[in-house]
């Protein structure tokens, strides 16, 4: 049973908490902390929090508690952390770790200097689809991955701050990018170096000084590509959606609208859909359990066990570190509109990294690269000859 501070009272805070209080959980909230008093009182109302506060060095520091999460503005997650680190709290945080790697670093660097347990909270690779297509990649059901395509797009986020440059640290790209990047490198494999990115971003929509759309190539050190795609203006809703082609298949997952439950409503729904739904009425895809179908609870489950067992979670600060590290590489090849290094100042994985290429031996002089059936039912087997090279085909008749 875990004891939890919840820094935020806001949209995440909500989240968090009703996956902690879900399901009959033994995991409690014992005090919540927003600098807007009457929001903390009434969170902590809604939610049966015994205590509310505007302090949050009180609130981390309060003796019952014994897990801090942080679901506040970008701009105070340092500050939150180095809080929990001081106190010698587990400490939980949101994504992005940090505005910029530079923060993100700091954070990994004090949270392992005081020895505390420290968990990543990007929610979107505990998705149960998204564990469920990790499984199979680990596996071995689509071979060896080659490409990972990522897509989070919405019509923009729910709170001033979000389009602040200065408190966000960044546009989509940081707010959205993060979790794309993550899933990706979830399927590449995270021992596998990220090498360098190609990206474009652009403010195409919004009255803003950061980006509101980006489109990203993240190259791995085994030569397997991850592409995210991000938008604050697409209209329609929340599509979050990821592609995985492997060289033995393929995995499509759609975590978001159109996930089995289609409703028409004539006269509206009247309130809530799902996030970011732009109209309670026509044909809705409203999403049963959003807590859950968003990876909260699979993520709560495997970091307060960790936490509990003295084990390392699947989502660490050091994976904070490495995305805000990528997405840093990214901010740079916008302006130079060239392919940028990742230059990790921590890295844990893998030196070397094998070539995802095995070739097929045919014959003891020749490669298989192709075996297709034709339309006349005769197949046509395209080879490579070892020595020199040459490519030629050969037709076998209908069986
Ligand atoms: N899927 C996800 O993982 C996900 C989704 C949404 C937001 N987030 C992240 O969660 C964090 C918060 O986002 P949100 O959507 O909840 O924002 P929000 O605006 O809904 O809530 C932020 C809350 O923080 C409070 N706050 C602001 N300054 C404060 C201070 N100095 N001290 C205490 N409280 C303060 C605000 O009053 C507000 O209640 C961000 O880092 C965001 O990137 C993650």
């Amino acid at each position: 049973m875990a004891k939890i501070a919840m820094l935020g009272a806001g949209f995440i805070g909500g989240f968090y908490t009703s996956s902690l209080h879900g399901l009959r959980s033994r995991d409690k909230v014992q005090v919540v902390c927003d600098h807007d008093g009457d929001r903390a009182k009434a969170f902590a109302a809604m939610h049966g929090i015994p205590e509310w506060t505007t302090d949050m060095s009180a609130a981390v520091n309060n003796p019952q508690v014994e897990v801090v999460v942080v679901g506040l503005p970008n701009n105070l997650h340092l500050e939150a952390v180095l809080l929990a680190a001081q106190a010698k709290k587990a400490v939980l945080c949101t994504k992005p770790l940090g505005r910029n790697p530079g923060e993100a670093k700091q954070m990994l660097d004090a949270v392992e200097k005081a020895g505390i347990f420290n968990g990543y909270l990007e929610d979107l690779v505990y998705t149960p689809k998204c564990l469920a297509g990790f499984d199979s990649v680990k596996k071995g059901t689509i071979g060896k991955v080659i490409w990972v395509r990522s897509r989070e797009t919405h019509p923009g986020p729910h709170s001033d701050w979000f389009w602040d440059k200065e408190i966000s640290g960044g546009g989509v790209l940081l707010d959205m990018g993060c979790h794309c990047i993550e899933i990706a490198r979830g399927y590449i494999g995270k021992d596998i170096r990220p090498v360098e990115v190609i990206c474009w971003a652009d403010t195409l929509v919004k009255p803003i000084d950061a980006e509101d759309n980006a489109i990203g190539f993240v190259r791995y050190a085994n030569g397997a590509m991850a592409q995210f795609e991000v938008s604050w203006t697409f209209r329609g809703g929340m599509d979050l959606r990821d592609e995985v082609m492997g060289t033995e298949g393929t995995i499509w997952i759609n975590n978001f609208l159109r996930t089995g439950i289609e409703m028409f409503s004539a006269g509206g729904k009247k309130g809530y859909v799902a996030e970011k739904a732009e109209t309670d009425r026509g044909w809705l895809f409203p999403v049963a359990d959003e807590v859950h179908e968003l990876g909260n609870n699979n993520m709560f489950t495997d970091m307060l066990n960790a936490w509990e067992n003295g084990t390392e979670c699947m989502e660490t600060f050091y994976d904070g570190y490495v995305v805000n590290e990528i997405m840093e590489a990214c901010y740079r090849s916008v302006t130079t509109k060239k392919w940028e290094p990742v230059n990790l100042e921590v890295w844990r994985g893998k030196e070397k990294a094998e070539p995802i290429a095995v070739f097929d031996e045919y014959d003891k002089d020749s490669l298989l690269i192709k075996e297709e059936v034709m339309p006349d039912g005769s197949t046509k087997r395209i080879l490579k000859d070892k020595i020199s090279g040459k490519i030629t085909q050969h037709f076998l008749p209908p069986q």
